[in-house]
């Protein structure tokens, strides 16, 4: 499979990558400064009244920080870290065993909690609410109902699809934060902090170059200074210039909008094969050859945020910045977009 499919976890096992890179405090964490901002206040006020902050969901694309500012808010508040992801929940006794266990004021991360099954987020609802886990003992005619007092916690959610969690659990999350794609600047000031603790030596310009092309996620950032230092190391005398890091990101086939080659298969998908769309995005997953949720995770919120494709109630449709992008003629009626 191509190189320059960037994002995706399971063709660059980097997790690795991401832990040692991983900010461990608030204030190494760059950017969503208004979300640090709320935080630490958040964080200040629950430590000083020596209670469990309130139950946070990060919400966001892939790659923005989630996992790390959750573990950030348990270092700040100087409590254990305890996770788990909303799949790996399948019953009842599983919440239990994880709840029962916490220490008082630690956090519950639950990663991709939108995957969490339906039946169980009511059993979510009274730990959330109440600190009570109520839990059925016995079995047939003699089996009972007892109510189990859970330390107070602070349940921390992520999610790349906040849509698809139910209302009544979203409402239970006191504090709630959207992580956005980062600007370039805050991408070169992180690719800078990695280069520093990779030990690679690195120009601004060179940051720069990656940071601009680094469809505005941090993770995407680390993964190609890491692509980009090869290169350097191979062909470009060890510094990662702006020259050099332009070079290995052409290389790698990321074009300067940062977008990587099945961005561009998507566009072409759309401008080409549908002319333009609106297209269903079963029908796109298909012609592309990729999964739909990957392309709705992790593909389409660049791209809309880029201004390169639009969804409607039809489908998704490209924009006139789109054929632009491919060097393509956009038809009529596009004018419109
Ligand atoms: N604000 C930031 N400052 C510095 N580095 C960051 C920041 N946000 C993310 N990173 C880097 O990006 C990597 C990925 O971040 P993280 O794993 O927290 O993302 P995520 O939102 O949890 O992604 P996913 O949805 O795939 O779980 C981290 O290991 C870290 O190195
Ligand atoms: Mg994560």
């Amino acid at each position: 499979m191509s190189t320059a499919r960037i994002q995706d976890p399971e063709l660059l096992p980097d997790d690795e990558l991401d832990r040692s890179l991983r900010p461990r405090r608030l204030e190494d964490f760059v950017g969503q400064d208004s979300i640090k901002d709320q935080l630490a206040v958040s964080i200040a006020a629950a430590a000083s009244r020596g209670e469990a902050l309130d139950h946070v969901l990060l919400a966001g694309p892939p790659g923005l920080g989630k996992t790390s500012l959750a573990q950030i808010i348990a270092a700040e508040l100087g409590v254990p870290f305890v996770q788990t992801a909303g799949p790996a929940l399948e019953r009842k006794g599983d919440v239990a065993a994880f709840l029962t266990a916490l220490e008082p004021r630690a956090v519950f991360f639950v990663d991709e909690i939108h995957r969490l099954p339906r039946a169980l987020e009511e059993t979510f609802y009274p730990a959330m609410e109440d600190g009570a886990l109520p839990i059925t003992v016995g079995q047939g005619a003699g089996a009972r109902i007892v109510t189990l007092d859970l330390p107070p916690f602070t349940l921390i959610g992520a999610t790349t699809r906040s849509g698809l969690l139910t209302t009544p659990l979203r409402d239970r999350f006191g504090i709630q934060h959207r992580l956005e794609h980062y600007d370039p600047e805050h991408l070169a000031r992180i690719v800078r902090r990695s280069a520093r603790l990779l030990d690679v030596a690195i120009e601004d310009g060179g940051a720069e170059a990656i940071a601009q092309r680094s469809r505005g996620t941090p993770r995407v950032a680390n993964r190609l200074l890491k692509r980009v230092r090869d290169y350097a190391e191979v062909r470009g005398g060890g510094v990662v210039t702006g020259v050099v890091a332009a070079a290995a990101l052409d290389l790698l086939e990321v074009d300067h909008e940062g977008l990587d080659r099945l961005d561009r298969e998507i566009l072409r998908a759309i401008c080409e094969k549908f002319s333009g769309g609106p297209v269903g995005l079963s029908t796109l997953a298909v012609a592309v050859g990729e999964e739909q949720d990957t392309i709705e995770d992790v593909y389409e919120p660049y791209l809309l945020q880029r201004g390169l494709i639009e969804r409607t109630p039809r489908g998704r449709a490209a924009t006139r910045r789109a054929f632009q992008h491919l060097g393509l003629h956009p038809p009529g009626p596009l004018a419109l977009l």
